[in-house]
């Protein structure tokens, strides 16, 4: 296996868990490079279900090396709930995980400057999972964050802290009536989380590059998708971190030269959590039966998950940004039971007709989706194990979806089990 990153190829949760488990077996290093505890990557091993938010889903797979890269922003909390919830159920973590000491603290006041921002922008609002990732990300940014290497010298951190809550106390106060938070209090708590984590803390920048020069394997986990990605995606709907290929290398220091394959994950259909446009949503009804016979309800929040016809236009925009080698193609039973099939091949707005994802939302709003209607094939797939065995018209599907997007598909998964996939 060459060094491999897997991205969403969609809005996220498109079961990039399952796959990245699957893939962890050929792997040594399975590295998180974007995003937080906003993910939720789910992955059953028999009758046990596990999910992710933080660390990378490779952890359930004993002798692999597990890296949260410096692109990644961690909230020690969830890390730590996280570690022992693992623990309490057998998973062994000790020298098997790896934190970047590059990488960013949220803390409680990104959480509630998330949630405050939200109830602010009323019916603008992103629909943001309130992790708190988004205010971390801007104070990346702004170049005030506090990263863990500050975490681990006491000094610096105290300094940081209090710098960053004398700041955020008055904006809090002043815009939006909160009382703001308690230095000391921050403070205890996060001197509490360094003693828990900091055995894991080290320079992930160098121990990838030595691992590469030892011919090691790495896969690196992209979570949400290139649909939420802060310049790919549907903007302002979307994450505030690179969920694509190339911020693998930046959220690892991995050269891009050192990748030799991207992956992309995409449903069968599509699906998306929270506000933004989202051109091929179903009807009332169709959403109701296929998000019961999905599962679609989010792994981190709960809430339920809109759901619609493949789109090919986001998912042909995915292959370009990407540049992804191949494509997997998951949750095809879910259409097991549909007489017509429908794929979105272009928009049309205003007369003029778009093959090509627009930056313009108002495009993706207001547009008609041109459609494909597919003959069903009204039969269970679950069981199949074979690319052969899939009913005639589920071939064709797959065939056709991989000549809309342009991209080879590699893989089919029929289930959230891990033995339900097989290659093509
Ligand atoms: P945030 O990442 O919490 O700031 O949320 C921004 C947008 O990304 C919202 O629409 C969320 O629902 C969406 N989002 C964030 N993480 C995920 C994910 O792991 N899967 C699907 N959607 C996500």
């Amino acid at each position: 296996m060459s060094n491999t990153i897997i991205v969403g190829a969609q809005w996220g949760d498109e079961g990039k868990g399952k796959i990245i488990d699957v893939l962890a077996r050929e792997a040594d290093y399975i590295i998180r490079f974007q995003g937080g505890n906003n993910a939720g990557h789910t992955v059953v091993i028999g009758d046990q279900e596990f999910v992710l938010h933080l660390i990378p889903s490779g952890i359930l797979h004993p002798g692999k090396v597990c890296v949260i890269g410096n692109g990644v922003v961690v909230d020690p909390q969830a890390l730590c709930d996280e570690i022992e919830s693992l623990q309490k159920r057998k998973i062994t973590i000790g020298s098997n995980l790896k934190i970047s000491d590059q990488s960013h603290l949220i803390f409680p006041y990104h959480k509630i400057l998330d949630q405050l921002r939200e109830t602010h922008l009323g019916k603008s609002k992103i629909g943001t999972t309130g992790r708190g990732i988004g205010p971390c990300y801007v104070d990346k940014m702004a170049r005030c964050g506090i990263r863990l290497a500050d975490l681990m010298e006491d000094e610096v951190f105290q300094e940081k802290l209090g710098d960053n809550i004398h700041e955020k106390n008055e904006v809090f106060q002043e815009v939006y009536g909160h009382p703001g938070f308690s230095y000391e209090e921050i403070l205890e708590s996060y001197q509490g989380y360094r003693e828990k984590i900091k055995l894991y803390i080290c320079d992930t920048v160098r121990l990838l590059n030595d691992a590469i020069a030892k011919k090691k394997n790495l896969l690196f986990e992209g979570a949400q998708g290139t649909l939420l990605d802060v310049d790919h995606g549907t903007y302002p709907y979307v994450t505030s971190s690179s969920a694509t290929a190339g911020g693998a290398c930046a959220g690892t220091g991995i050269g891009p030269s050192k990748i030799g394959r991207v992956i992309g994950v995409a449903k069968a259909y599509t699906t998306r959590v929270g506000e933004g446009p989202f051109p091929t949503e179903f009807d009332a009804a169709q959403m109701k039966r296929i998000r019961q016979k999905g599962n679609e309800f989010g792994a981190t929040t709960g809430r339920p998950r809109r759901c619609g016809w493949f789109d090919a236009v986001l998912v042909r925009h995915a292959v370009l940004v990407n540049g992804l080698d191949e494509i997997i193609i998951t949750k095809l039973d879910v259409l097991d039971e549909d007489q017509t099939i429908k794929i979105c091949t272009s928009y049309q707005y205003q007369g003029k007709r778009y093959d090509r994802f627009p930056a313009n939302g108002k495009i993706l709003e207001e547009c008609e989706p041109i459609y494909e209607e597919h003959p069903g094939w009204r039969q269970q797939t679950c069981e199949i194990s074979s690319f052969k065995d899939l009913p005639i018209n589920a071939k064709k599907y797959l065939r056709r979806l991989e000549t809309v997007v342009g991209a080879p598909i590699k893989m089919v998964s029929v289930g959230s089990k891990r033995e339900q996939i097989f290659s093509i």
